[in-house]
């Protein structure tokens, strides 16, 4: 009897074999291009620490848009770069404001043939940098922002979002914005809950991209990275409030946590791959350290193998795009 009778090597043999036996496979529609709008400005703004990403003009956001749709992405998630921020946000709340009008852009672009969504959240748009106003302690205060929160979702739905991300990580967010867009008679405008968000030094040249003000961290709003468990309290509560989807970000170093919200979540489960996970391929693949594409298709495949439905990647074009030509 020759040894060893169970060589899993025999799927391996052929890329044809590898093909058919693949546990996981990509496809462009449950990817998401996260993109930037940015007030003011007359050409693209190339991010350094972001190579390959831009803050929009009107624009070239709407044919980046284009662009998605035609490769078969399944959404986009916008972000507003304002000319003026002030303490409490209100170029977010403004109907004229940069996110809002980007908003309107894309969706006479695209129409519905792209899933609009856009961030709810006030990081960009104060002159502190913080998600929340400050209370006069300068602690965000959780309330007042929540008030706030209802008034800008109304905003970006009456904009044309058809999912609105609310990111800030401010207990009670799912249920007030809920409750604010059913009042103003937005019934069908999803919220995809950022759930379980942690406070990571991975969202570093995001900094950079939406030119934030921040001094110090969001530590007593975004979660700790040494809690798992945590993660399902905070994901039970969005479900409870009203989440019609949820979101764990980062991706790569949470990639525990996706699995655990993967498998208790009844409704669709989203990861980002945050800007720093963007930087570091690109960085070393500009050194020739790695090789670039395999490690994007990697990285982005280790999140749907850990449970991800849809994947927020800022490759989420180019990908489209190798996936479709390896048809
Ligand atoms: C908050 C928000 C952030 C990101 C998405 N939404 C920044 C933060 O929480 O500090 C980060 C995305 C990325 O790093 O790619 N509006």
């Amino acid at each position: 009897m020759s040894f060893p009778q169970r060589r899993p090597r025999r799927l391996r043999t052929t890329p044809a074999m590898r093909r058919l036996t693949a546990e996981f496979r990509l496809d462009p529609a449950e990817l998401i291009l996260p993109a930037f709008v940015r007030e003011g400005i007359t050409e693209p703004n190339p991010l350094t620490s972001m190579p390959g990403v831009v803050q929009h003009t009107m624009d070239s956001l709407k044919k980046a848009a284009a662009e998605a749709v035609d490769l078969g992405v399944g959404g986009i998630m916008l972000f507003g770069i304002p000319a003026e921020r002030d303490a409490v946000g209100s170029a977010g709340t403004d109907p004229n404001g940069i996110l809002n009008r980007g908003i309107a852009a894309v969706r006479e672009e695209v129409g519905d043939e792209l899933v609009i969504m856009s961030d709810v959240c006030l990081d960009e748009f104060t002159d502190h940098g913080h998600c929340g106003v400050l209370d006069e302690n300068g602690v965000v205060d959780n309330d007042t922002t929540l008030e706030i929160y209802g008034r800008m979702a109304v905003e970006q739905a009456r904009a044309g979002a058809h999912v609105l991300g609310p990111s800030g990580m401010m207990d009670g967010q799912i249920a007030v914005i809920r409750q604010a867009l059913d009042e103003a008679g937005y019934t069908d405008v999803s919220l995809f809950a950022y759930a379980a968000k942690y406070a990571s030094a991975f969202y570093g040249p995001f900094r950079e991209a939406v030119d934030s003000q921040l001094k110090g961290d969001r530590r007593t709003y975004q979660m700790d990275a040494a809690n798992r468990r945590e993660a399902l309290v905070e994901v039970e509560l969005d479900l409870e409030e009203g989440a019609d989807m949820v979101m764990v970000k980062p991706a790569m170093s949470y990639l525990d946590v996706l699995a655990d919200v993967a498998a208790m979540s009844p409704v669709p489960v989203g990861a980002y791959q945050i800007s720093g996970e963007y930087a570091m391929i690109e960085a070393a693949a500009a050194n020739g350290w790695i090789d670039r594409r395999r490690a994007i298709e990697e990285s982005v495949l280790g999140i749907k193998r850990a449970g991800a439905n849809m994947i927020l990647t800022y490759w989420a074009t180019e990908l489209a795009a190798w996936l479709k030509e390896s048809k």
